[in-house]
């Protein structure tokens, strides 16, 4: 293990305020979005789809990595362009999901554990070869009448670190997703008990595992309500209970929190990690970034509905979530820039 490189790779990774890009969705759960709009689910729509975002215009500005699937990391652009050269190219660094989904776990009914880690070393070799520098690994936990259960909770962190000391053999800088689950009508303060319960349990089994801290990155959820929670607290609460459980749980050798949107609208999430970053940035052992999918993709998806006239269009919008997540980085995000939109194709 080279661990320079690995602590190299983490900074670049969250540098200048920059964030990730998450558009490595699988092949099913892309169908599922395409689907919702009416867009045929092939090779070729998910193809176009990709080349659409990797080609935004100055894309690079504001993302300093993306995270790709299996499929869309061997794919070209129609030029026959990679798209993993095309990023570099836009000194974005090329990222790869390696779990294989969530699947039930044995008696545990409602609860699921990611898998995957058969084989993994192979894999993770061929990746690095082709030019990704890190990993992605995504736990799911769902909150519940008496779930998670700690089965559930120490499963999948043990799971996670060993897929983390891995990537790290094979110079990749784990990204480390334990994701509490936003479904359902439970309370914040019961996100926030479960989200500290399974973070000190991750660190436990990555420090078990002998992970770098310095050397990867912690993919969060923010501490939320639940959906359909009757309460739901405003920006200010949902970032102060965030910064107070991650404070709690994350020792200071992370170099960066990156979260997941997990369902949050594109407005919300920009604007409680705004709030999260304005309030108290000065403060925090560590950097707190983006790693978005849905919250930035999502209206990009929406104008392209799959018709190559309304490319421009879609990119346009998916260059204004990176910068509105930019911008909520520094602490320098309003509402009002949902309404000043700059287009980068003006
Ligand atoms: P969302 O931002 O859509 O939750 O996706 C992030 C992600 O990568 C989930 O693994």
């Amino acid at each position: 293990m080279n661990e320079q490189q690995l602590i190299e790779t983490a900074r670049r990774m969250v540098a200048n305020d920059k964030g990730l890009l998450a558009m490595d969705e699988s092949n099913p759960t892309c169908n599922k979005r395409f689907a919702k709009l009416a867009i045929p689910q092939n090779v070729e729509t998910r193809r176009a789809y990709r080349e659409l975002i990797v080609t935004t215009p100055h894309l690079g500005e504001c993302i300093s990595g993306a995270i790709l699937y299996d499929e869309t990391i061997r794919q070209h652009k129609k030029d026959g362009t990679p798209f993993i050269k095309v990023l570099s190219d836009a000194g974005i660094i090329p990222g790869i999901k390696v779990d294989s989904g969530a699947k039930d776990l044995a008696a545990h009914p409602g609860e699921k554990i990611t898998e995957g880690l058969d084989g993994l070393r192979d894999r993770l070799k061929e990746y690095f070869q082709m030019g990704a520098r890190f990993a992605k690994w995504r736990a799911v936990i769902a909150v519940g009448s008496g779930i998670p259960s700690l089965g559930c909770i120490e499963a999948n962190a043990q799971a996670l670190a060993r897929y983390a000391g891995l990537c790290q053999e094979a110079g990749l800088v784990p990204v480390v997703e334990p994701e509490v689950l936003m479904e359902g009508d439970h309370s914040l303060e019961r996100c926030r008990e479960t989200t500290t319960g399974v973070l000190l349990t991750v660190f436990s089994h990555l420090y078990t595992q002998r992970v770098m801290l310095e050397g990867m990155i912690l993919k969060a959820n923010m501490v939320l309500p639940g959906l359909v929670c009757p309460k739901q607290e405003s920006v200010n609460e949902v970032a102060d209970a965030t910064v107070k459980c991650l404070l709690r749980s994350v020792p200071a050798a992370v170099p960066a929190i990156a979260f997941l949107s997990g369902g949050q609208s594109c407005e919300l999430a920009s604007a409680r990690l705004n709030a999260m970053n304005a309030g108290s940035k000065p403060s925090l052992p560590w950097g707190l970034a983006f790693s978005f999918a849905r919250a930035i993709q999502q209206p990009a998806l929406e104008i392209w509905k799959g018709d190559e006239a309304n490319v421009r269009a879609a990119q346009d919008a998916l260059y204004h979530r990176a910068q509105c997540n930019r911008a909520a980085r520094r602490g320098e995000y309003s509402p009002a820039m949902e309404e000043t939109r700059v287009l980068t194709h003006a």
